[in-house]
């Protein structure tokens, strides 16, 4: 039987390390995708920002350039969304959609804070939305969690899901070396953007968990629901001291189902940094890798691995949704759109269920261990370590150091406790606090 062999038109919003990666692969892979696809594809045009760019490295048709993307996503059936942050992708997407174009993106940013409206569009326009590459680059793990896990129930995700953090960490815990002087070398080794904020502060991962517990949970996330800490109060201490726990600090995505104070169903969403045991298969992530953990009520536990970024890595995903999305369009239908009749209530951080590892600079005189350990029984924190060194004082006061790991506690009182700590008087300094997951 003759199949329709006319092109699917694919417009592409953005020529930079994604996009450039994108439009190569599909000039130069056309004959396959299209035999995978069971049509052409052609690529109609490149909305770019800067038209006077030397793009002549790339080998694409200089004619496809285009500064009027508002323009080109009129006319095409495809649209791939690879300029990134808020606007004006989400006005382009929008436009592309009630033009009658799919729509595959790569924009965590814009999916973390506007996902519902772009999918509420998608449906009443009839077309695809897909981002796979939005979170983890070229690891598949959103539609692993979407699709090949929708007959199970997810009860957590746990990810390392920022290059660019888990190299600086890396190199800390390889070198002994500080946070500032690493992420200098990060940078010089084009591992960290110039303006490093959104990945060292915790941006970029919170953005990302809010997309995988949205899917895992079947409820809506914001990147404002997300509780996020950075990395950039993470000292050479504190990596040594995992260490000396036989634990990595990681900055770790963590999506959980989770209880309320009064039994009711809620997730808990946050990205922070934590130590984890050497032996937890995330403290083998090493450099600017990225991995997901999944745990699944009848699958288990399941492991995603890969990179997390860059041109080639990014674009692989962003094809597979390319090919994805035509395959409907060959077909006839769209894949899942949004699920979000769970619609469960982000608790706050402070119902978080997890263990503190708190160093203490003391003063070492009878009472004092007593005093402290009085603190987490009042705040009813149980402690499962405690290590004490004396530290030669060049005062002559007798001082020490105190290392606690508690048992596992909600986070509020675990917070509480260390803010009454650091109040007593025997208490010199909180001199590190940092929460222990993966035990
Ligand atoms: P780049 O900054 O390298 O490229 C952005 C591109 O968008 C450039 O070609 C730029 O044009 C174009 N652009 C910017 N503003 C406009 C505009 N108003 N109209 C038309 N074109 C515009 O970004 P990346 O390729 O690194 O990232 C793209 C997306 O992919 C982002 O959402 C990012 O979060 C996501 N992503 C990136 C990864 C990576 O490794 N880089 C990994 C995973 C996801 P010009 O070239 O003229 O400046
Ligand atoms: N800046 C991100 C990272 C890559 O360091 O992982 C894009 O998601």
């Amino acid at each position: 039987m003759e199949t329709d062999q006319t092109p699917l038109r694919v417009a592409l919003l953005g020529c930079g390390t994604v996009g450039g990666a994108v439009a190569q692969k599909i000039t130069r892979h056309g004959d396959e995708l299209a035999a995978r696809v069971g049509r052409p594809l052609e690529l109609v045009g490149i909305a770019v920002r800067r038209a006077g760019r030397d793009r002549s490295d790339l080998g694409i048709d200089p004619t496809l350039f285009t500064t009027d993307a508002e323009e080109l996503v009129t006319r095409a059936d495809i649209v791939v969304e690879v300029i990134g942050g808020i606007d004006p992708a989400r006005g382009l997407i929008l436009r592309a959609m009630e033009h009658g174009a799919s729509v595959v993106s790569a924009n965590k940013a814009l999916l973390a804070e506007d996902g519902p409206a772009l999918y509420a569009a998608a449906d009443a326009a009839g077309v695809d939305l897909y981002y796979e590459a939005a979170v983890a680059g070229a690891i598949p793990i959103l539609r692993p969690i979407h699709e090949s896990l929708a007959g199970d129930e997810i009860t957590k995700v746990l990810g390392i899901v920022n290059g660019t953090t888990n190299f600086v960490l890396d190199a800390m815990d390889t070198t002994g070396a500080g946070f500032a002087e690493t992420v200098e070398r990060a940078q010089a080794l084009g591992y960290a953007e110039a303006d490093p904020t959104a990945d060292v502060e915790g941006f970029d991962a919170a953005a990302k968990a809010a997309i995988l517990a949205s899917l895992a949970f079947h409820t809506r996330v914001s990147s404002a629901d997300v509780y996020r800490d950075g990395i950039t109060d993470v000292t050479a201490g504190d990596i040594q001291a995992a260490r000396e726990m036989g634990c990595v600090v990681k900055l770790l995505a963590i999506c959980e189902r989770v209880e309320g104070e009064g039994g009711e169903p809620g997730v808990s969403v946050r990205v922070h940094p934590a130590m984890i045991p050497r032996t937890h298969p995330l403290a083998s992530v090493r450099e600017a890798f990225n991995a997901v953990f999944v745990d699944a009520a009848a699958a288990g536990e399941l492991m995603f691995y890969g990179q997390g970024a860059g041109g080639d890595p990014t674009a692989s995903a962003v094809l597979g949704d390319v090919v994805a999305v035509a395959r409907h369009r060959v077909a006839g239908g769209r894949g899942p759109g949004e699920i979000a009749y769970a619609d469960l209530p982000v608790l706050p951080m402070g119902s978080a269920q997890t263990r503190y590892h708190i160093s203490l600079d003391v003063a070492d005189r009878p009472g004092v261990l007593a005093q402290v350990a009085r603190i987490f029984a009042e705040h009813e924190v149980s402690i499962e370590t405690v290590r004490q060194q004396v530290v030669p004082d060049e005062d002559e006061q007798a001082r020490a150091y105190l290392i606690v790991v508690t048992h596992t506690a909600a986070d509020a009182a675990l917070s509480a406790t260390v803010d009454a700590l650091a109040d007593l008087e025997t208490v010199n300094e909180v001199t590190s606090v940092m929460r222990v997951e993966g035990s």
